[in-house]
């Protein structure tokens, strides 16, 4: 991050708390035991920025939005910017996180009406922010949301044939382009918080460039493309971009305090647990705590034991303390009271994904907690599988993180990790497209009509090895042909259909030859949403108890499968949930991902026919799509997978765990020192064989 200095540590940071211990953990996050060194990064400061209200609709609430408006660092560079984007087919427009480029941009064109012949569609790699700046943007407008703004993102949209202002995720525009390469719908494509260069928008790159390209070679109205970020490699993408000019925003960052952990720490969760009450201690009320943790299940655990701690008395004489979670999977009205001002004698602390380095703003923020860490898909190429891993950040990402602490005044950023850890981590994360596998890029590239994937213009070329290994995946599913040239099959087109992995899309596709769609739909909605199970800490034994009776010894998607119906006959009850340690708010997510699903079948004429109480066909069907995801039992005890022969271990909180099937089919092969396999099935060997005879018999598996 050019122009932002990194001064030398200074005199560590020495308070400690004598406070007893509230949680059940011997190691208290009461505790101040992970000794923050202390020194000082500083970078240019500006005026104090007015607070963001609620829903508004009366004049004087309306000026006081105009007043924020104007306030913000991007107004002063409307009238250049503008003339800018008039000028240029690209262009790219740099400016820190909160200084206003995704909300009031499209607004400023919509003021010109440039947006008459064509709407105005802005991408983000996350649905929360897709949906939240949505909303913040049509408040700014005083229209309702849906009409002249909207949203779509999976599963969920809010538009309207009036719509101008459309927030998108980079899957959806994706998506759309399917059926309109040429993006034809709009004037304007927004490619925002390009730095995170998640897969979806490093395709979106090619794709804009060759639709403004064609667009132009047939005479068509033209196709303008605006590249924003907070920090990015911006040569690499001017040129990229046909050499287009790159506009600088002057941002607003206040000094920050920076603290470093003065030792290596054992436990992040912990040290970040423990800073929290270390500054709650300090910080006068209202002075808002935003912490970085990983995932969902990570954040919410925290989020229940920071209230329970919260409740300590000796606790009491300090302001209140409201804390929240924040990832992408979360609801939006929960998301909503993220932004809520906090009230007078109390502190907001939210646990947030990395979802709020960049892509959301939350105001009132004064403290920053950074565990260094977040969770990153990673393909691996040697196993054949993607998994979810909690990996060190960059360098870039910890700045990006630190920054959020000074939008508004003076803040102070606790980075849970030496100095020396920070200087060790990269200095920009490694692009998705590099690190994943590339089977649903390779199917939606050929849906879009690319024809030769080898040449398509990536920003940064994926090698040809992860290439073909998608191409043979896509092609073992019956999705694409290779000989004589590549090419998509008609099931292949209908699995693009589908917003999901395409051996996903490729089981529910089997759904009516073995007469199952309707459970294979509940069981990939499940699937798709987080974990339906709840677990607290303390009652993880009983929860799993209370559950028992929807348990199956065919399995963890059976065992689903008939949680979701028992959810059903309880009238879809909230009570219900509870009682079970079910995520009410989860499973009722695969309801609306269910419903979202059966559309898309209808469109492809796929029935959805029933098999009712006799479920082996439901595994049947997962093996016809799943077939690469099973691991066979060894003499030793162990479990091998056919597809890289990696070993493998059956995850404890399967229902599988203690029994030895012959073959199990997995969803999802993570590794946490060990390689456990997720969400299993047991099938049998013959149905393997039915399904994908040369692909098994190939991995000479026992029979
Ligand atoms: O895109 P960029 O990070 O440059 O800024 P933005 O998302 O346009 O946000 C500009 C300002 O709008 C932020 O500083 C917030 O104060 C405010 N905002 C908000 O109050 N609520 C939202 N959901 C989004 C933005
Ligand atoms: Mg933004």
């Amino acid at each position: 991050m050019a122009g932002f200095q990194e001064p030398p540590l200074k005199k560590a940071k020495s308070e400690s708390f004598a406070l007893h211990s509230a949680g059940a953990s011997s190691q208290s996050p009461l505790k101040n035991n992970n000794g923050f060194g202390k020194n000082k990064w500083q970078n240019g400061s500006s005026p104090n920025q007015a607070g963001v209200k609620s829903p508004v609709k009366s004049p004087d609430q309306m000026k006081k939005i105009l007043k924020q408006r104007h306030s913000l660092p991007i107004f002063p560079a409307r009238s250049k910017l503008l003339e800018e984007l008039k000028k240029s087919e690209s262009v790219i427009v740099i400016g820190e996180t909160g200084s206003g480029k995704t909300t009031q941009i499209p607004q400023y064109i919509h003021e010109e009406r440039w947006d008459r012949k064509g709407a105005i569609c802005i991408t983000q790699p996350r649905r929360v922010a897709a949906i939240s700046i949505a909303k913040r943007v049509a408040e700014e407008m005083d229209t309702q949301l849906g009409g002249l703004v909207g949203y779509s993102v999976r599963f969920e949209e809010a538009v309207s044939p009036s719509t101008k202002l459309k927030y998108v995720t980079d899957g959806m525009l994706l998506r759309e382009a399917i059926s309109d390469p040429l993006m034809s719908k709009y004037s304007w494509v927004i490619l925002d918080e390009a730095h995170e260069r998640t897969v979806s928008t490093d395709v979106l790159f090619g794709i804009v460039k060759d639709a403004q390209r064609s667009r132009k070679v047939q005479g068509k109205e033209p196709l303008k493309i605006i590249i924003m970020s907070a920090t990015m490699d911006v040569d690499h993408f001017s040129t990229y971009f046909n050499k287009a000019p790159v506009l600088y925003l002057e941002g607003r960052q206040y000094p920050i305090e920076m603290f470093y952990a003065r030792q290596k720490q054992e436990d992040y969760v912990m040290t970040c647990m423990s800073t929290i009450f270390q500054i709650h201690k300090e910080a006068p009320a209202q002075h808002d705590i935003l912490v970085f943790l990983t995932g969902q299940e990570e954040i919410d655990s925290v989020v229940f034991s920071l209230k329970q701690i919260a409740k300590d008395p000796s606790l009491l004489e300090y302001p209140k303390l409201r804390v929240y979670p924040l990832y992408a999977a979360l609801p939006s009205h929960q998301q909503l009271d993220v932004f809520r001002e906090t009230a007078q004698g109390e502190r907001k602390v939210i646990i947030s994904t990395n979802i709020a380095e960049t892509s959301i703003t939350i105001p009132g923020i004064k403290y920053v907690v950074d565990s260094g860490r977040a969770k990153i898909r990673s393909y691996n190429a040697s196993s054949g599988f993607d998994a979810l891993k909690v990996k060190k950040i960059s360098q870039a990402q910890a700045w990006q993180r630190t920054g959020r602490a000074g939008r508004e005044a003076e803040g102070f950023c606790y980075r849970g990790y030496t100095q020396e850890e920070f200087k060790a981590m990269p200095i920009n994360p490694v692009p998705e497209i590099l690190r994943t596998n590339l089977a649903s890029v390779i199917l939606q590239l050929l849906a879009i009509g690319v024809k030769n994937v080898m040449n398509f213009d990536f920003i940064d070329k994926p090698s040809v090895d992860s290439v073909k290994q998608a191409i043979e995946q896509l092609a073992l599913i019956g999705g694409v042909v290779t000989s004589p040239g590549l090419e998509l099959t008609p099931a292949g087109r209908r699995m693009a259909q589908f917003p999901l992995e395409p051996r996903y899309a490729k089981t529910i596709l089997s759904g009516p030859e073995y007469g199952c769609t309707d459970e294979i739909l509940t069981i990939i909605a499940v699937l798709s949403s987080e974990t339906i199970f709840v677990n607290p800490s303390g009652k993880k034994d009983l929860a799993a108890k209370v559950r028992q009776k929807f348990s199956s010894v065919e399995g963890d998607h059976i065992t689903m499968l008939k949680i979701f119906r028992a959810f059903k006959s309880s009238k879809e009850s909230k009570m219900w949930c509870h009682e079970n340690f079910l995520n009410f708010r989860n499973i009722s997510y695969a309801v609306e991902v269910r419903k979202q699903l059966v559309q898309v079948c209808q469109r492809c004429n796929i029935p959805i026919i029933s098999c009712q109480q006799n479920l082996e066909p439901v595994r049947r069907c997962l093996v016809a799509g799943l077939f690469t995801s099973v691991a066979e039992l060894q003499l030793d005890g162990k479990y091998l997978t056919l597809s890289t022969r990696q070993e493998c271990a059956i995850h404890p909180a399967s229902v599988l765990f203690g029994g030895k099937p012959a073959y199990v089919l997995f969803t999802e092969l993570v590794h946490t020192g060990k390689a456990y396999m997720h969400i299993n099935s047991a099938v049998d060997a013959d149905w393997l064989y039915e399904v994908a005879p040369d692909y098994f018999r190939k991995r000479h598996m026992k029979k």
